[in-house]
C-alpha cells in the first residue's frame, strides 16, 4: 500500500523535543484551545505500523524539530513549530506537501504535480484534516461539502431536478474525480469522459451495430454530468438537442402549430419526447435494421 520514497528529509534542520509527543501535551492536550489529541484515534498514530509518523518522532514528524517551539512557548515567548499546516499557514502550500508526499506519494499522488490543485497552490490541508478521528474529505456526504466550499457552482448543480444521486450520498465526487491526479482532463478517474461513464454505464459501451457517433465520441456532448433542469441530466430538451447537429429541414422537426408551414414539417410526434418518439434508440442500436436508431 504505502511506499515511502524520501528522496530528501522534507523537514527543516534543527533539534528535536526531549519526549516527543509527551513534550507536546502539556499544552495541546483535550481541552485546550489548540487540543491534537483526537489524533491518537486515527491510523497516523499507529506505533505498530512502521510507515506511520508515531512509529518515527510523532508530532514532530510532521510539524518537524520542535524544541524551539516548546521553549519559546514555555517563556511565553512567540513562535512557532518549523511546519504548521493549513491554508493560513505561514508555510507555503509545497513545503506542507512535501511532508505528506514525503510518505503518501503513490498511487494517484504520483500525478499530483501539474494537476490543477497543484497549480493552483492548494495543501493537503485545505481538504484533508489529520487530527480528527475520520477525515471528513473520506466520507460520502461529508466530502461533498468539502468541495463546495471552492466549487459551489457545483453545490447548485447537484439541486436541480435531474442529478446523479450524490443529495445523499450514495454517490460522490471521487467516483468520477481523482482530486490528485492530473495525469487525466478535468481530473477525471479515467482516461476520458466516457471511460468514466463507462465504469458504471457499461451497457452504454455497445458494441452496436448502428453507432450513434456522438455517444461513442463524448457523453457530455448531450449530457451534463452534475445535474441539470432537463432530464435525464440533458443539456437541453429534444428537439433543440438534437438539432444542434441535425437539420431541420426536410424531416419532421415542429409540434403541430398553427403557423403556415410545410406539412411534412409538423408532426403530433414531435410533442413530448419529440424526435425520441421515433429514434428511440439514441445510444446506439442492435437492431439489424436499426439503421436510423428506431429500434
Ligand atoms: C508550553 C506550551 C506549548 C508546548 C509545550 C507546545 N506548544 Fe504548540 N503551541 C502553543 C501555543 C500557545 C500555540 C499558539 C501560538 C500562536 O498562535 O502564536 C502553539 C501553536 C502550535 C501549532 C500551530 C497551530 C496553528 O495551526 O495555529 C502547532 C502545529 C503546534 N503548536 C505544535 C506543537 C508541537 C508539535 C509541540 C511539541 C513538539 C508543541 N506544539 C508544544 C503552546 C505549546
Ligand atoms: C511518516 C509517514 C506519514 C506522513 C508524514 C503522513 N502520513 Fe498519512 N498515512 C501514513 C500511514 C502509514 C497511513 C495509514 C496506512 C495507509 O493508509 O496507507 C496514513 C494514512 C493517511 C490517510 C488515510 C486515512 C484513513 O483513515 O484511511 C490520509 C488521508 C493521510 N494519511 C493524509 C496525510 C496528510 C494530509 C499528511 C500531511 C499533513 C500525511 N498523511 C502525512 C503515513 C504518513
Ligand atoms: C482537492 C481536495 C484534496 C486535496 C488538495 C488532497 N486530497 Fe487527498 N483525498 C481527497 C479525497 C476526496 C480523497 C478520497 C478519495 C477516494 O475516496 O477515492 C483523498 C484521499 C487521500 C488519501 C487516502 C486514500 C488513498 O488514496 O490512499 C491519502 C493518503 C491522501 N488523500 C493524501 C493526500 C496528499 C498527500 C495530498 C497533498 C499532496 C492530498 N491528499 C491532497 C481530496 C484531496
Ligand atoms: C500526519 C501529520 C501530523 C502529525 C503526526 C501531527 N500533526 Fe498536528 N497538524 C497536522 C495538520 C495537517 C494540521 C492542520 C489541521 C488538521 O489537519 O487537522 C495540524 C494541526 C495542528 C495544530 C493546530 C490545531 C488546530 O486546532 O488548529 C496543532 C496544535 C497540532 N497540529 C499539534 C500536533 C501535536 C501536538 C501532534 C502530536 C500529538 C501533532 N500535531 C501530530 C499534521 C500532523
Ligand atoms: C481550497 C479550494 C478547493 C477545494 C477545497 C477543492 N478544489 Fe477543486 N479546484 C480548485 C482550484 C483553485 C482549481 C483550479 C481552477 C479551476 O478550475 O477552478 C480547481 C479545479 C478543479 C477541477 C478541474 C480540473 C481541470 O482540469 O479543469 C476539478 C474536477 C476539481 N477541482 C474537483 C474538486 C473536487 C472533487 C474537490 C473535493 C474533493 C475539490 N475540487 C476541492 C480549488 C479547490
Ligand atoms: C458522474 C461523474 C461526475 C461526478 C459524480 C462529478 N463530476 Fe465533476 N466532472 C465530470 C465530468 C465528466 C467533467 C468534465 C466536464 C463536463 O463534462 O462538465 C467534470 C468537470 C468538473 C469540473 C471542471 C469543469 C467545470 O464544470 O467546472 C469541476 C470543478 C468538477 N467537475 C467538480 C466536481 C465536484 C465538486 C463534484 C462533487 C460535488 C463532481 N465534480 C462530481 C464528472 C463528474
Ligand atoms: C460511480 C458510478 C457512476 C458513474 C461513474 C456515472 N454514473 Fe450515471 N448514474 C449512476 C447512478 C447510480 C445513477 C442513478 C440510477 C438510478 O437512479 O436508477 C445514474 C444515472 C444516470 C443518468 C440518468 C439520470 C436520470 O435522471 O434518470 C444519466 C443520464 C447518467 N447517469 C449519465 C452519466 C454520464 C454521462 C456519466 C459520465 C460522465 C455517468 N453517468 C457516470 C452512476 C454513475
Ligand atoms: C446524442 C445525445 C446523447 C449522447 C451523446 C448520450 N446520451 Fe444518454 N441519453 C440521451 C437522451 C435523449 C436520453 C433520454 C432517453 C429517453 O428518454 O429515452 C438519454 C438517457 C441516458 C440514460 C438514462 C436512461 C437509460 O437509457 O439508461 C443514461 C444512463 C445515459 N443516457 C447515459 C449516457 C452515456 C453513458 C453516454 C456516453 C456513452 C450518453 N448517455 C451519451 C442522449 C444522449
Ligand atoms: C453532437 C452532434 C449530434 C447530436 C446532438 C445528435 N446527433 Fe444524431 N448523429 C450525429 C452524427 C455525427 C451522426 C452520424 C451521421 C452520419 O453518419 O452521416 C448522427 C446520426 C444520427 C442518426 C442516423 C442517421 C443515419 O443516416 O444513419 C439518427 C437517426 C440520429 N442521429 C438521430 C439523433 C437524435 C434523435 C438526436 C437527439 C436525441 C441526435 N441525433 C443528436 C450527431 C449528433
Ligand atoms: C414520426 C417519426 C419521426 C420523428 C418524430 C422524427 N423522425 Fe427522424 N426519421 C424518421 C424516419 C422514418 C426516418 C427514416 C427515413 C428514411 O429512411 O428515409 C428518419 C430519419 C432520420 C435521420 C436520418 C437522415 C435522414 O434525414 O434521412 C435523422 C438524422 C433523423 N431522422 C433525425 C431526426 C430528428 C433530429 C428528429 C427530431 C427533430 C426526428 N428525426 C424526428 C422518423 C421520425
Amino acid at each position: 500500500m504505502l511506499l515511502a520514497l524520501h528522496i530528501a528529509d522534507p523537514l527543516p534542520a534543527g533539534q528535536y523535543s526531549e519526549l516527543g509527543a509527551d513534550s507536546c501535551l502539556p499544552c495541546h492536550a483535550a481541552g485546550m484551545p489548540l487540543d491534537a489529541t483526537p489524533i491518537f484515534m486515527t491510523r497516523h498514530a499507529s506505533r505498530l505500523d512502521p510507515a506511520a509518523p508515531f512509529s518515527d518522532k510523532q508530532c514532530e514528524t510532521c510539524h518537524g524539530p520542535g524544541r524551539d517551539h516548546v521553549y519559546a512557548q514555555q517563556r511565553g515567548e512567540p513562535g512557532l513549530p518549523p511546519v504548521v499546516f493549513g491554508v493560513d499557514s505561514p508555510n507555503p502550500p509545497a513545503e506542507q506537501n512535501q511532508v505528506c508526499l514525503g510518505c503518501h506519494q503513490t498511487h494517484g499522488r504520483l500525478g499530483w504535480d501539474g494537476s490543477a490543485h497543484q497549480a493552483s497552490d492548494l495543501p493537503c490541508a485545505a481538504c484533508h484534516q489529520v487530527h480528527v478521528e475520520r477525515d471528513p474529505v473520506l466520507d460520502h456526504e461529508a466530502q461533498q461539502q468539502v468541495c463546495f466550499d471552492c466549487h459551489s457552482q457545483k453545490r447548485a448543480d447537484v439541486l436541480k431536478p435531474s442529478s446523479h444521486p450524490l443529495r445523499f450520498g450514495s454517490m460522490t465526487c471521487s467516483d468520477c474525480h481523482d482530486p490528485h491526479n492530473g495525469e487525466h482532463d478535468f481530473l477525471l478517474q479515467q482516461p476520458t469522459v466516457n471511460e468514466t461513464c463507462y465504469t458504471c454505464h457499461a451497457e452504454k459501451q455497445g458494441p452496436y451495430l448502428w453507432e450513434h457517433a456522438p455517444a461513442a465520441e463524448d457523453c457530455s456532448l448531450c449530457h451534463r454530468p452534475h445535474g441539470s433542469n432537463h432530464a435525464p441530466l440533458l443539456t437541453r430538451r429534444a428537439p433543440l438537442l438534437c438539432q444542434q447537429c441535425h437539420a431541420a429541414a426536410g424531416h419532421p422537426s415542429l409540434a403541430l402549430s398553427s403557423e403556415a408551414v410545410e406539412d411534412s414539417a409538423r408532426n403530433r410526434f414531435l410533442l413530448g419526447r419529440a424526435c425520441l418518439n421515433c429514434h428511440s434508440q439514441v445510444h446506439g442500436s442492435n437492431h439489424p435494421s436499426g439503421t436510423t436508431l428506431h429500434r
